[in-house]
């Protein structure tokens, strides 16, 4: 049963006086214990905005130097508005999930444009910006404009669903609004910014996931949970869908010229990042037909015979081991085949370029496709 204040009716309460406590305990945990991060030296929102972004599925220490790098290349939301998508990609390179920096850049043009370089100051006007979501909305607002309004990520739904024995699944969207209607009246006036990366620290470093210390701080008498034994039961989370497996062919085929890649299509997963040609055989094999694998290579030459008007010479297996990369809802597990082509072959209708040592070394790759070619080159 959720712990409900029977006066109000309202789940999850605590009293004044309570919160009072809590908010000086907290503060001052904060005090002792924040971590310098680079992102804290100042308030500017375009460092916190871009630290928030990056840290959205990338750890801390990994962060860093990706951050240092980043404000190296563009100091200002007036340097990124007017980045080459090239440019913005390398420099994202290795981080992962490129439409947070496509939606980043979005950001950067709005606030230009639209804005006139002034950043918006509410949550709400933020939100209106590309790739900021509620969580990101509510760390800038407050921690830059002073606004009083949570930012609630896996961090604050960890801290908070122990603290006060919230139970609602946070697996569901839905469930948010309890925590966002919980967290607000805890936050101090006077110190919302402070507050919110108090929550973000306390809870990777003390109020974690599986190993848990918050019986070691003054914050213990607070914690619901902790009180009763029952911390590591929230937060409440249904389990999420498995990556759902696909079997991928990529064709490796090389020339004089070098070796060649495909541009993907615009929209979709990795889209417009550079790849070999990949082939989902269940896409184009018949169903329901038990094929040889000389059948299967034969439907991929007609594939591309057919798709980009070019005739694989020679496609066979590689023999090395598949590679397999997962995203959040895919699993791919990609066979490596090799093929030539015939010298001076017609690209007209194929969606990429040959690529020399060189030229390879200025384009964006993603992670998928240096795992396939690093397999290759310790084989
Ligand atoms: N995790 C997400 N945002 C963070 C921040 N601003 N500081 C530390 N950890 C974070």
């Amino acid at each position: 049963m959720p712990s409900t204040d029977s006066l109000t009716n309202k789940p999850y309460q605590m009293t004044t006086s309570e919160i009072q406590a809590f908010q000086t305990t907290f503060m001052a945990w904060y005090d002792v214990h924040r971590r310098e991060l680079p992102w804290r030296l100042n308030q500017e929102p375009y460092r916190v905005w871009l630290s928030e972004i990056m840290l959205q599925q990338t750890q801390v220490q990994t962060v860093i130097p990706y951050y240092e790098r980043f404000l190296a290349t563009f100091p200002t939301v007036v340097d990124l508005a007017a980045a080459p998508e090239e440019l913005l990609l390398k420099t994202w390179e290795g981080l992962g999930y490129y439409s947070r920096a496509r939606n980043l850049q979005k950001a950067a043009r709005q606030i230009v444009d639209d804005y006139q370089g002034q950043w918006p100051q509410t949550s709400v006007e933020l939100e209106k910006l590309a790739g900021i979501g509620p969580y990101t909305a509510g760390a800038i607002a407050s921690i830059c404009f002073g606004e009083v309004v949570p930012a609630i990520d896996g961090n604050a739904f960890r801290v908070f669903s122990r603290l006060l024995k919230i139970d609602a699944d946070i697996a569901n969207p839905k469930n948010r609004q309890i925590f966002y209607d919980a967290i607000l009246p805890l936050i101090p006036q006077d110190r919302p910014g402070d507050f919110n990366q108090a929550v973000m620290d306390f809870g990777s470093q003390v109020c974690t996931a599986k190993n848990p210390t918050v019986g070691e701080t003054d914050l213990a008498p607070f914690f619901r949970s902790y009180q009763d034994g029952t911390l590591l039961d929230y937060p409440v989370k249904t389990k999420k869908q498995r990556p759902k497996p696909v079997a991928l062919m990529a064709v490796i085929i090389q020339s004089p010229q070098g070796v060649l890649l495909q541009k993907r299509p615009s929209t979709g997963l990795l889209a417009n990042l550079t790849t070999y040609p990949l082939v989902v055989p269940a896409d184009i094999l018949p169903e329901d037909e038990v094929l040889t694998p000389e059948e299967i290579l034969t439907y991929i030459e007609r594939y591309f015979q057919e798709t980009y008007a070019i005739t694989l010479q020679q496609l066979r297996p590689t023999n090395l081991k598949p590679v397999v990369h997962t995203f959040t809802h895919l699993k791919w597990t990609i066979e490596l085949l090799q093929a030539e082509l015939v010298a001076d072959v017609d690209l007209a209708f194929f969606p990429g370029q040959w690529y020399s040592e060189d030229a390879l070394q200025m384009v964006a790759l993603p992670t998928v496709q240096k795992k396939l070619m690093a397999r290759i080159k310790t084989n």
